[in-house]
């Protein structure tokens, strides 16, 4: 928020200019280390990096690049008035797209739990021309999406997307400690105002749950070894549990390692979350959140996620709630997995509500 200066009677004098300060260079042809990536997180000022970036198959730093994007407005089918809901909001970027297809007289509500990126997506579409008449952002675990709704007198949306997992913002930014790759707090919050860090977790947990949670949340093979060495160790940074999980390993070759080492970030991240609880949650409640032949996108990144929505969806068409549903699972095409890596392991589902 702006602070309000104009009642100051006694503006201050110019403040003397600072030394110039040169940028200290990284070592390389390209910087390696997030803070470095200033050309990257500038999109406005280096267009020509970011392109070369994202034609590199990779995401520019502080940005993410929309997974399936064809492949949902095809099955979200956005019509000009419609009232859509978005989630994840994320970056934005399906929003932005979906956005467009609604006007004139279409409305977008966006959710996302994270406080740190969603200040920064409100203001890149503000900029983009929508104003909080079309578009409106609500800091909101998509769990509450039944109290969003009834809250603005909406009896349900004509569409719903939700892409879940975590940002390449959020994934990328060492200080929120979500990458194994970079060294940082080991955190892990999408809110990080809430709930406890996947340090504290790891602190408190005994071996027996902590065994469980990696095999449920991420069908870790070494569960019962990693879960031995790992619970009730205190670990502050993202590399100390790294190499923690390495050592804990008989000899593993280095794909085996990293493999492990991604397997417990995933599991530790969707118990500091409670992801799949809030993915429940929604599930139940979409039949209630949707308008009679309203439609439902949702992009899962693990079988956990993919086998929970697979079976909500089926469950809900035997009971005649949704009138159809996606017969197989949709995957990005070859040529969306070169020229972005990360959405390799997408799956996308849909359904329709029945009319009446
Ligand atoms: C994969 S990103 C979405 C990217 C977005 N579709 C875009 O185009 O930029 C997932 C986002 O969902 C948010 N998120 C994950 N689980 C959530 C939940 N239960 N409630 C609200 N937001 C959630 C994360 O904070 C993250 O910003």
């Amino acid at each position: 928020m702006a602070e309000d200066i104009s009642s100051d009677p006694s503006p201050a004098p110019n403040p003397a200019p600072l030394p110039h300060k040169r940028r200290v260079r990284y070592s390389g042809r390209n910087p390696r280390r997030f803070e470095d990536k200033y050309k990257e997180t500038n999109p406005e000022r280096y267009a020509e990096t970011v392109a070369k970036v994202m034609a590199a198959g990779k995401t520019p730093a502080g940005m993410h690049r929309p997974i399936m994007v064809a492949e949902i407005l095809e099955v979200l089918a956005p019509q000009p008035g419609a009232v859509a809901v978005d989630c994840t909001l994320g970056y934005g970027g399906h929003a932005a797209q979906i956005l467009a297809k609604i006007i004139p007289g279409g409305r977008l509500i966006g959710l996302d739990a994270d406080p740190i990126e969603l200040p920064k997506t409100e203001v890149r579409l503000r900029q983009q021309g929508y104003g909080p008449e079309v578009f409106e952002v609500h800091r909101s675990n998509f769990a509450g999406l039944p109290q969003i709704l009834a809250a603005r007198q909406l009896t349900g949306a004509d569409l719903i997307l939700a892409d879940l997992g975590v940002s390449s913002m959020q994934l990328d930014d060492p200080v929120r400690g979500f990458s194994l790759k970079h060294e940082g707090p080991l955190d892990m919050r999408m809110n990080p105002h809430r709930g406890q860090s996947a340090a504290a977790l790891l602190e408190k947990i005994q071996a027996g749950p902590l065994e469980e949670l990696l095999t449920e949340n991420a069908d870790e093979p070494n569960a019962a070894r990693l879960a031995a060495a790992l619970a009730g160790k205190r670990f502050r940074r993202t590399t100390e549990l790294a190499s923690a999980i390495r050592a804990a390993l008989p000899q593993p070759g280095p794909e085996q390692a990293t493999l492990a080492e991604r397997r417990v970030f995933q599991a530790l991240r969707i118990a500091v979350n409670d992801e799949f609880s809030a993915l429940d949650t929604f599930l139940r409640n979409l039949p209630t959140c949707l308008n009679p032949g309203g439609r439902v996108a949702i992009l899962t990144f693990h079988s956990g996620e993919d086998r929970r929505v697979k079976k909500a969806f089926a469950a809900a068409q035997r009971d005649g709630v949704y009138a159809a549903i996606a017969e197989e699972v949709m995957r990005p095409g070859a040529e969306e997995r070169y020229a972005n890596s990360r959405s390799a392991p997408a799956k996308l589902r849909w359904a329709r509500k029945a009319s009446a």
